[in-house]
């Protein structure tokens, strides 16, 4: 494994400098990205920013921190080791040396897969790009330039991969991810979740502990591919993305704190007054946030996915921990439906079921942070509790698109949800009233009143080092 080397143009681990053609291929690509960047990367004017850069793919040194003018970061193309002696650990193609190439057959499937995932990562931050102008801290403006920074290096990993091995059309596709832009009209990004706006850091938060984290599912479903390239890319952007669930986990965690805190010191549950964000509105939030990203995972059955884990495309989360033949043919699952019109659910065969099974996990994943949250309320002394929607809540693809339900799972009549959904999503009223507490607070050591300093600083550093130099 060689270090990446950054006097080359594109720093990389993949052995840039002995493929000329693709050298050159990514070289004309990169003025193209980084145009992307100042059009429709972050807006806030700065000198530098504390950030984290990878510089290799083992162990706990794969990263340096230090100022770095952001247009200077460089993005580079990293995977993970190869391991000569992997094999395909699922589907029909199990037992099989993994694959260093892509089967003719399997071309414009992986291909898709490959595409839909890059163009979520640009999406991002598409959507956050204004977030800057109103950080509660220095410590959150360098997170959220942190996480755009990575996700244009996810971009990055994506286009090698269709410049490496799907020639012409991969190339086309690679100016496609760049020419889709987050809600435009003409040319929107390919996912629902991916054309909402992150107008405020609440969102913002929402966002990166859910939806990033469906992106850490199907990265984990990537990985297990049997197409070698594609698991090792996506093996290393898992351990980037670990900082992206952190930066949500506790950024919700923090605003919770803030307000339990002014919660117990004014003995009231009405604290809009007070500047911190009341306890029905970040449960709104987080539903809205919740139901967008169940539905990134699909239909709760599909016979293409079956189809990719069926030729080791697409794996399960954990697929070598799972104790099953790993083909899958003779099982079956239960899964989400409506039934004569009510929600339930009916047993179908296992592998079309994929969906819900990597829809499930994410539940169980996304359950963790609730917990959390809720222990936070506990030893505030304070009685009341966050919790997930129910599945069928606000949703626009799958068994439970044509129906609304309460967040208890209780079916309702359309005049009822018109009635009532301004209980449970956030109404323009609340985006109005959360967007009013977003001053930016960008002195050193300092943060906004509506929620509580980190624990801890990034890389040992403390909560009031200089993590953003402004311009
Ligand atoms: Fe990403
Ligand atoms: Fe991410």
């Amino acid at each position: 494994m060689t270090r990446p080397d950054y006097a080359e143009k594109i720093p990389n681990n993949v052995g840039l400098a002995e493929d000329r053609r693709l050298q050159r291929a990514l070289e004309s690509w990169q003025p193209n990205f980084l145009s992307w960047w100042e059009t429709m990367g972050p807006t806030l004017p700065t000198q530098d920013v504390y950030l984290r850069t990878a510089i290799d793919v083992r162990g706990d040194g794969w990263a340096q921190f230090g100022h770095v003018p952001m247009i200077d970061y460089r993005w580079g193309i990293f995977l993970a080791d190869k391991n000569p002696d992997r094999r395909v650990a699922f589907g029909q193609h199990k037992g099989d040396p993994a694959w260093q190439k892509v089967p003719g057959e399997y071309r414009a499937e992986l291909q898709r897969l490959i595409v839909i995932q890059g163009d979520t990562e640009p999406a991002s931050v598409e959507q956050q790009r204004n977030l800057g102008a109103t950080a509660p801290s220095l410590y959150d403006l360098r997170n959220l330039f942190q996480v755009n920074v990575e996700e244009g290096r996810h971009l990055w990993a994506m286009v090698y991969l269709l410049h490496a091995y799907f020639g012409r059309e991969g190339r086309e596709e690679a100016e496609e991810l760049l020419h889709r832009n987050s809600g435009s009209q003409d040319a929107p990004r390919i996912l629902g979740a991916f054309n909402e706006e992150t107008p405020d850091w609440l969102s913002f938060y929402m966002f990166t502990y859910f939806t990033d984290r469906d992106g850490k599912y199907q990265l984990g479903t990537l990985k297990e591919s049997a197409f070698d390239p594609l698991s090792r890319t996506c093996e290393f952007m898992l351990k980037e993305e670990a900082h992206h669930m952190m930066v949500g986990t506790t950024g919700v965690d923090r605003v919770v704190e803030r307000t339990a805190q002014v919660m117990v010191e004014n003995d009231t549950d009405d604290v809009a007054g007070y500047g911190v964000i009341p306890l029905p509105v970040i449960q709104k939030y987080l539903n809205f946030h919740y139901s967008v990203s169940l539905d990134l995972f699909g239909g709760e059955t599909s016979t293409n996915v079956a189809n990719y884990y069926t030729a080791g495309l697409k794996g399960r989360w954990l697929e070598e921990r799972r104790k099953d033949d790993h083909k899958l043919t003779d099982d079956a699952i239960m899964v989400d439906a409506l039934v004569d019109g009510d929600i339930a659910q009916v047993e179908v065969s296992a592998l079309t079921g994929l969906n819900t099974d990597l829809r499930r996990e994410y539940i169980a994943d996304c359950s963790g942070g609730v917990k959390r949250w809720n222990r936070i309320l506990e030893d505030a002394g304070l009685p009341q509790r966050l919790y997930l929607p129910h599945v069928a809540f606000n949703r626009k693809v799958g068994a439970f698109a044509g129906i609304e339900a309460s967040p208890d799972g209780e079916k309702l009549k359309p005049s009822e949800w018109a009635a009532r959904r301004g209980q449970w999503l956030p109404t323009d009223t609340d985006k109005t009233f959360v967007r009013s507490l977003m001053h930016p607070v960008h002195e050193r050591g300092k943060i906004a009143a509506w929620v509580a300093p980190p624990r801890n600083g990034i890389n040992g550093q403390p909560f009031d080092y200089d993590y953003v130099h402004l311009a």
